[in-house]
């Protein structure tokens, strides 16, 4: 049915832009450009990721004191947004690339990434994805005949054994490609890094794999990985490890905080907690000052040294068992029903395992006395954690919203922007037990929250629910977490006041989302700030309460 008032109201969408145009030359050059690095910036293939500038994890104000509106950004900061900036930039290109032609791009763009938005909640069941050819095959499995794909190293049969070999590789995920080599496997690094397996018993083949678990990025590297059925034919082993090893790259959008985890945390989780340590990674497009942000997590999850696959010259690497790249099939989180984790791990043992690697002390949130003996006015108060952003999506009203909640009872601290380590960082996140931001890539420390605590996402005006609910929302839920989410009314949103209540922007939003992605994410993503009316949201701070006795 929208797909009809597509068409339908393309025409209104026309004078919509064009009224936009008008006010664009108003703002001037600069203001342009600006739109159009936000542009850039917020769209992505298929995640609606959380487009937070504060990339990084925020610095409690222990003093509870609201800092001033207007920050500089810091050097994190300042350095995750300009590479996820890049790297956005280069998705966007890689996109225009494929396009048909110079004179379909803008409708089809259009076309595009408004399928994007709509199916993005719920593209894992219908199985369709804008980018890829092969989504079909995943469910249709009878086109591969008798043989069985094991998505991520579930395999274990002895490859010798075995008359009817399965593949090496299945590429048939949209997102992310994965290859087990079970028996012989040989690693050879440097610029042209080759994973052969020996084994006289598989086809002789040969795959260009990018192993990012997101492999329609635009400036990957690629892996060869190849069978041979002679040893003659592989390069001989210089070292031998007898445990497995995982090839993986960084890059693609790593840097933005909520990517941090659902690009590379959670899938390395699903493919390498299985061997409890005993793997070695070899990683293509190594960047050290990211694998040491997070070297308690890389550390927990291999007890072996990392290797730089791009540098690593003149050794041949030999292994049991290697596996060729990760993934996850949905959004920050694990689906046990997709992802195969081998051992049913799920996303409460994903933040188990991170409250191991950070040794951070509680499990559980606090308990309240039922009402009556003292309720949330005890000797102990729920503390409340409120991420505050700096740029786009502002809680404009910030104050109001603490006085609010310690009137309710909470102990309030308001997250400004990054000061104490990153590990102090965690530690200090996990002594909450309700955490409560605008939506955005902040959000994504819920991972080190209690298991049962409170995770509230106020959502910006312009019917973003589906995005609210993939990023976090649902991911909250599989964590364990309780889940509150508080949309912002017409009259809450600071465009409200930029377009006044008659325009499409805050009449229709659903006309916006049909103009584009772009409008979405300049306006309703980008420009957009906040201000809770507190008698609409004190019943939140109730049900806030309620989840904790
Ligand atoms: C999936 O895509 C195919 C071809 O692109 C289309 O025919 C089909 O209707 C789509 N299915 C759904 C559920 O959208
Ligand atoms: C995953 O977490 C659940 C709940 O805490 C626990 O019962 C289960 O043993 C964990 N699974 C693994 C494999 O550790």
């Amino acid at each position: 049915m929208r797909r009809g008032e597509s068409r339908g109201t393309r025409g209104a969408n026309r004078s919509l832009s064009s009224s936009w145009k008008s006010s664009y030359i108003g703002y001037g050059l600069v203001v342009g450009f600006v739109l159009v690095l936000l542009y850039l910036m917020v769209t992505t293939q298929f995640s609606n990721s959380p487009t937070a500038y504060l990339a990084g994890p925020a610095t409690i104000s222990k003093t509870k004191q609201i800092p001033a509106a207007t920050h500089q950004e810091n050097h994190a900061g300042r350095e995750d947004g300009s590479r996820e900036m890049e790297e956005r930039y280069r998705e966007e290109v890689a996109r225009t690339h494929t396009e048909p032609s110079k004179g379909q791009r803008q409708e089809e763009k259009v076309e595009s990434e408004q399928l994007r938005e709509e199916r993005n909640p719920i593209e894992e069941q219908l199985g369709n994805e804008t980018n890829s050819g092969n989504w079909e095959d995943t469910h249709q499995p009878e086109k591969k005949g008798t043989i069985e794909f094991s998505e991520f190293g579930g395999g274990t049969d002895d490859f010798n054994n075995v008359a009817n070999t399965k593949p090496i590789c299945d590429t048939s995920f949209g997102k992310y490609d994965i290859c087990v080599l079970d028996g012989d496997a040989r690693a050879q690094g440097g610029a042209a890094a080759t994973v052969t397996l020996v084994s006289p018993r598989a086809a002789p083949r040969e795959w260009k794999i990018k192993p990012y678990s997101r492999k329609y990025l635009d400036g990957l590297k690629a892996v060869t990985v190849k069978s041979v059925p002679n040893p003659e034919d592989a390069p001989q082993c210089t070292t031998q490890l007898n445990v497995p090893a995982m090839v993986i790259e960084l890059g693609g959008l790593t840097g933005n905080y909520w990517h941090d985890f659902t690009d590379v945390l959670i899938p390395l989780f699903i493919g390498a907690r299985r061997f409890s340590g005993e793997v070695q990674l070899l990683v293509v497009n190594l960047l050290p000052f990211w694998v040491h942000k997070y070297r308690k997590i890389f550390s927990q999850i291999s007890r072996h040294e990392i290797i730089d696959l791009d540098k690593d010259h003149g050794v041949v690497r030999c292994y049991p068992h290697v596996v060729v790249g990760y993934g996850s099939r949905k959004e920050f989180t694990i689906d046990p029903s997709l992802d195969d984790t081998g051992g049913g791990y799920t996303m409460v043992n994903f933040t188990e395992f991170l409250r191991h690697s950070y040794s951070l002390p509680r499990d559980r949130p606090i308990k309240l006395i039922s009402q009556g003996t003292g309720g949330a006015a005890g000797l102990t108060r729920p503390r409340m954690m409120i991420l505050e952003r700096t740029n786009s999506r502002k809680l404009m009203n910030l104050p109001e919203v603490v006085t609010a909640a310690e009137a309710a009872g909470f102990e309030v601290t308001v997250a400004g922007r990054p000061r104490a380590s990153y590990d102090e960082f965690a530690r200090e996140v996990n002594s909450f037990d309700v955490m409560l931001g605008v939506h955005g890539a902040g959000l994504t420390n819920c991972v080190f929250l209690p298991t049962g605590a409170v995770l509230v996402q106020i959502v910006p005006y312009g019917r973003l629910e589906n995005i609210a609910q993939t990023d976090f929302g649902d991911p909250a839920r599989d964590m364990g977490l309780r889940y509150i989410e508080y949309g912002i009314a017409a009259e809450e949103s600071s465009l409200m006041d930029v377009f006044g209540k008659d325009h499409p922007m805050i009449k229709d939003p659903i006309a916006v989302h049909m103009s584009g992605w772009g409008n979405v994410a300049e306006w309703y993503l980008g420009k957009q700030d906040v201000r809770v009316n507190i008698d609409r949201f004190r019943p939140i701070l109730i049900q806030v309460l309620e989840h904790l006795r």
